[in-house]
């Protein structure tokens, strides 16, 4: 089970978890990433799917500046 939400602070917009995770990851209204999933808003508290775990693991080893946080459980 994994819980993931994006350090914006870090994120240089470079699109790659988007890419590797369309139904995960979006950019925001600044132009960051952020987490899209099931509204989650990047709050970190919603249980990505199984099923998409694999995406959300490319997705992280994706990002050039390792932004991509995830936990085992929710953030908040
Ligand atoms: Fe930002 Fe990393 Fe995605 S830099 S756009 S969170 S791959």
């Amino acid at each position: 089970s994994k819980y993931v939400l994006v350090k914006k602070d870090s994120c240089i917009a470079c699109g790659s978890c988007g890419s590797a995770a369309p139904e995960i990851f979006d950019f925001d209204d600044d132009g960051l990433a952020e987490v899209i999933f099931e509204g989650d808003n990047n709050k970190g508290v919603t249980l990505i799917s199984s099923d998409l775990l694999e995406e959300l693991s490319d997705a992280v080893d994706s990002c050039p500046t390792s932004c991509i946080k995830t936990a085992a459980a929710p953030f908040a």
